[in-house]
């Protein structure tokens, strides 16, 4: 309980891997102080992510937990989308996404992605900070191109979404009150977004979405702004953390970046390597619906139960030499985007994204380095940096 303890405090996220480490020796599933169970083994990780017993918190339930909720648009942001709702509702929602975010679609944003980051990388040089010249920009870029946002309206979403994911790790008042008009603001924005498309449909998602039907069945207004709203917020950070985390852990294994300049082939095993080497969405939390066994532990109805992803993802039974970076690694399988019916809906793009961006960095920047201490994001959930300064040469 110190080593949980020591995870939910800065001392802990700064390097989260040798408490993770430790944790998993004493036991693969121990109980916290607040009575969730913890599990920490690649295996568990899997297995509870796509055991149909667990779930999210039902919604007759949300108000013992985040009493009030609907009253916040933050939350309700949160617990009205795919991400947080359970079968049957989920399942219908996620079947009607499905059919507009397409794999089609996201391959052929493929060139333009090339595009945004030459661009990007044009204009950085010296010492910036990969942030906010690159990491941020990049993944907004390609969710707003992707949903349709026109681009001078991008910009203003950064300090919107960053407010937002407060919700993710703390319903605390403060968070609320700083979480709340962001999401009133995107949710507004793309409202009368949505009401232009309808007006004159475009090549866009949102175009999609407003279209989608499956067996006769559609997204109603609501539905659909929560869904964008969702996508939007989704396609922003986690793909941040996920650029500015790889870059830090090539810097800190020179010969492994050499390989990648050398071979930009290497990208997409680099690229699930890096997901796995310090992802950025480091746990799922489920409850569990009955009385289960996870784990080989008996669990009761209605206990809590938090698999550590980025535990898994260094677990010495499921990956030889855990804890080094080899990104040429055989037979990986990251748990960084979840499994089985929420596996992650941006995975292909998120993908696509690292594997464009990071070949094109390396080889652009010959001495590419530190400049300067990176800045920690203060979450243990969302695992990544608010600033992390490079040299550009
Ligand atoms: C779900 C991680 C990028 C959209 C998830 C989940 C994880 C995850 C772990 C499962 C959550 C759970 O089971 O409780 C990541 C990581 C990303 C990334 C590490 C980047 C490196 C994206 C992008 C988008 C996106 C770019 C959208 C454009 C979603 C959506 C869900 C989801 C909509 C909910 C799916 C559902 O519940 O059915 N993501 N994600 N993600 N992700 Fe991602």
């Amino acid at each position: 309980s110190t080593l949980l303890d020591e995870l939910t405090r800065m001392t802990g996220r700064e390097d989260p891997y040798p408490r993770y480490r430790r944790l998993r020796e004493i036991s693969p599933i121990v109980r916290a102080d607040d009575g969730a169970l913890v599990i920490t083994r690649h295996a568990d990780c899997l297995a509870v992510s796509r055991d149909s017993r667990l779930g999210h918190i039902p919604s007759h339930m949300l108000d013992f937990v985040s009493p009030g909720w609907p009253d916040h648009p933050a939350l309700k942001q949160l617990f009205t989308s795919i991400l947080a709702l359970n079968p049957p509702d989920h399942t219908r929602l996620r079947r009607l996404v499905n059919s507009s975010f397409t794999a089609r679609r996201v391959q052929a944003l493929g060139p333009r992605i090339a595009a945004m980051v030459d661009e990007l990388l044009d204009r950085m040089s010296g010492e910036v900070d990969f942030v906010e010249a690159f990491a941020f920009p990049l993944p907004a870029t390609v969710i707003g191109e992707l949903l349709g946002i026109p681009e001078p309206d991008r910009a203003q979403f950064q300090g919107l979404v960053r407010d937002w994911t407060q919700v993710l790790e703390t319903h605390a008042p403060e968070a609320l009150a700083v979480a709340d008009p962001a999401a009133v603001t995107i949710r507004e924005y793309l409202a009368a977004l949505v009401a232009e498309r309808r007006r004159q449909p475009a090549d866009d998602l949102i175009s999609a979405l407003v279209a989608a039907e499956e067996d006769g069945d559609k997204l109603t207004e609501d539905e659909l702004l929560t869904m964008a709203g969702l996508l939007f917020i989704a396609g922003f950070e986690t793909t941040t953390n996920l650029l500015a985390n790889s870059v830090v852990a090539l810097l800190h294994h020179p010969a492994q970046l050499a390989l990648l300049r050398e071979d930009p082939g290497l990208a997409p095993a680099a690229t699930e390597e890096l997901l796995r080497y310090d992802t950025p969405a480091q746990l799922l939390v489920r409850v569990a619906w009955d009385d289960v066994e996870v784990a080989g532990v008996p669990v009761s109805g209605g206990e809590r139960i938090v698999a550590y992803l980025g535990a898994g993802n260094r677990d010495p039974e499921r990956f030889a030499e855990p804890d080094r970076l080899e990104l040429a690694r055989a037979d990986n399988a990251p748990l960084s985007f979840g499994g089985g019916i929420h596996y992650c809906l941006g995975a292909p793009l998120a993908r696509l994204e690292a594997q464009i961006a990071l070949p094109a960095l390396v080889k652009r920047f010959p001495k590419l380095d530190f400049a300067g201490v990176p800045g920690r994001r203060d979450s243990l959930a969302i695992r990544g940096y608010t600033n992390l300064p490079i040299v550009a040469a």
